[in-house]
């Protein structure tokens, strides 16, 4: 992951970096770091931990110079400390990294035994070195960057100052994204185009392979084999504006309540309300009448809204779908009939694993569908065909308002090839409509119930292991719920699908375990009653999320019971998973964590 910037530029660039930084600490923010060059000699500022204690260190001790490199690390190699963040120094040169460069080892052993010193554990140090290596060869610093790009194996994005070399940053990407931007005698790098926002909206992205020499009044590109190639300038539509935190104490309890607007926002966008339709799936390469099966692959949270999805693909639109996780995709080799469909879901379109399960799939022949937030990311550009979620900016780390937006869009995606497939009429496409239209509504409904939640939530600061049940498409928002409990509380959870309680974790069960059971009163509810007394007479601690029928139907009168109206089937994955979000944060911001950017985490995953 990380996140990486460069400016060369004709004022002091040291703030420049840090405020674009400060838009980049998705990507990590367990150490930071930013070089100069001032009068042709290198300097930098380091700091463990996030942005404002570099922001410190350069208020005590400031960096001039008019052309820099900065950075914002996740670690993957070495702990996070000073001597660990970048940049990395070699010499006459500076580096910043993004990925992960897998034959590190042997390029370590080598460039010992050459008499390199490493100070640091990373894998970054060995890029460094290298480029300083073939300078001392006598080559021009491009040159030197190249010859040691092709000796690295893995992901990378790379952005490298030299000394003396006052208008020049050679930037280098295999794998994860880099955005040049354009400006008025000045130029800029980063990683995406928000982080550049501020200064331009003229963008140009580089291409897997390719490598730049970037200068005040202009830029090259190149690409794997040395070749000057053009690549187009794209307006970004990126906002100037820092997102704010308004009124909220957290990222993630301002957009858990943005859910109703940007829920309404997202389904606008994929109905067409006066007609009651699905709208916008005729301009898809594809029918979903020609499908035999649908394939689809994302990580995390998104992993679960596909989840759900296939439960309305199967049930909706008699559709088989292949889900999985895009780690285990990516290496799985499966077999693919060729013009079959590859539905990819990404709050960030720059999920590593998920990218290389897209490109996999176009190597089969695939049509490559993306359900993604960041219209300019990769994933994006790389598909076929994007349905977009209207989230808006998702911040917090935890995703809320992006996955109940992911729902939102493939409940319109799955009625609508139910009804190109024709397992449901004009009639039941009217109804379906007409009932995720009401969506919004109930999220605000659903909201109401903070306070009661927070209440709740106390009892769960004490624990240590938390299990949550359901069934149907209530499973996987079980685990959506568990994942949502970790992430940023670190209480250990588990999301079971209700009816493999008896197999297993109903041996954990116990008066010091609560269980947390998502479950609407429907067709299957006594199922999970059932369950839920199974949990009782063992003394586990019940908290049930359900509708008034389900409560008064369930008559567990030592549960909590968190009440939600009544509400249409096809919507109650969006709307359940509301209560369980606010679950997760009130217990987090209970036991005191950092909602907003927990430990060990980053928003966007770039690296395997
Ligand atoms: C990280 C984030 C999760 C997210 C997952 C997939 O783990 O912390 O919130 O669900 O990546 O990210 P994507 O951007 O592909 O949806």
């Amino acid at each position: 992951m990380c996140g990486i910037v460069g400016i060369v530029g004709n004022r002091p660039v040291a703030p420049l970096m840090v405020d674009a930084l400060k838009r980049l600490e998705y990507r990590g923010y367990d150490s930071a770091g930013v070089a100069t060059l001032d009068e042709g000699v290198l300097g930098r500022r380091r700091a463990e931990g996030k942005l404002v204690n570099l922001q410190s260190r350069l208020d005590e001790n400031p960096l001039a110079g008019t052309i820099g490199i900065g950075h914002t690390r996740w670690a993957t190699h070495g702990v996070p400390n000073e001597t660990n963040a970048h940049p990395h120094f070699s010499n006459d040169v500076a580096l910043v990294h993004n990925g992960i460069i897998e034959n590190f080892r042997e390029l370590r052993e080598e460039l010992i035994e050459d008499g390199y010193e490493f100070t640091s554990q990373t894998d970054t140090e060995v890029v460094a070195h290298l480029v300083s290596r073939e300078l001392n060869s006598g080559k021009s610093p491009p040159e030197a960057a190249f010859a040691a790009i092709k000796r690295l194996e893995g992901a990378f994005a790379l952005a490298i100052l030299f000394k003396n070399e006052d208008n020049l940053i050679v930037a280098a990407r295999n794998g994860p994204p880099l955005a040049i931007g354009h400006g008025e005698g000045e130029m800029y790098l980063g990683s995406d185009a928000i982080a550049l926002a501020p200064f331009t909206n003229v963008i140009t992205y580089l291409e897997d392979g390719d490598w730049a020499t970037i200068h005040r009044d202009d830029m090259q590109i190149f690409n794997e084999n040395g070749a000057r190639v053009e690549r187009a300038k794209q307006l970004s539509v990126g906002s100037t504006l820092m997102v704010d935190k308004g009124n909220h104490r957290h990222f993630m309890s301002k957009e858990i309540f943005e859910q109703p607007e940007v829920i309404g926002h997202t389904l606008s966008h994929f109905l067409d309300f006066s007609e009651q339709r699905v709208s916008g799936l005729d301009k898809a390469p594809f029918d979903f009448k020609e499908l035999d099966r649908i394939n689809i692959t994302a990580c995390g949270t998104a992993y679960y809204a596909g989840l759900v999805s296939k439960y309305w693909f199967e049930k909706l639109a008699r559709l088989p779908v292949d889900i999985d996780v895009a780690s285990e995709f990516r290496y799985r080799e499966a077999p693919m009939k060729k013009d079959g469909l590859s539905l990819f879901i990404t709050q960030s379109g720059e999920t590593a694993d998920t990218l290389a399960g897209l490109r996999y799939c176009k190597q089969q022949g695939q049509h490559i569908g993306a359900i993604v937030n960041v219209k300019e990311s990769t994933i994006a550009r790389e598909s076929d065909v994007v349905f977009q979620t209207l989230a808006g900016p998702e911040i917090g780390v935890a995703s809320t308002k992006a996955f109940t937006c992911q729902l939102s869009t493939l409940a319109c995606l799955a009625v609508g090839a139910a009804r190109q497939r024709g397992t449901i009429d004009a009639t039941r496409e009217a109804q379906l409509v007409r009932e995720l239209s009401e969506a919004p509504r109930y999220a605000s409904q659903a909201l109401k119930l903070w306070d009661e939640i927070a209440v709740i939530a106390r009892d769960l600061q004490n624990v240590d292991h938390v299990l949550y049940l359901g069934r149907d498409t209530n499973f996987p928002l079980a685990m959506e719920g568990a994942l949502k409990l970790k992430e940023i509380s670190y209480i250990h959870a588990e999301g079971y699908a209700a009816g493999e309680l008896k197999h297993g974790p109903i041996a954990l069960i116990d008066e010091t375990m609560p269980v947390v059971v998502i479950a609407p009163y429907d067709s299957i509810f006594e199922k999970t009653v059932s369950n839920m007394q199974e949990v009782a007479a063992r003394g586990g601690k019940i908290i049930l999320i359900t509708d008034q029928k389900g409560a008064n139907a369930a008559g567990m009168d030592d549960a909590k019971v968190i009440i939600l109206p009544e509400m249409p089937a096809i919507i109650t994955p969006i709307i359940y998973a509301l209560p369980v979000q606010m679950l997760a944060y009130h217990t987090a911001v209970h036991m005191g964590t950092d909602v907003d950017q927990p430990r060990n985490l980053a928003k966007s995953v770039t690296v395997e």
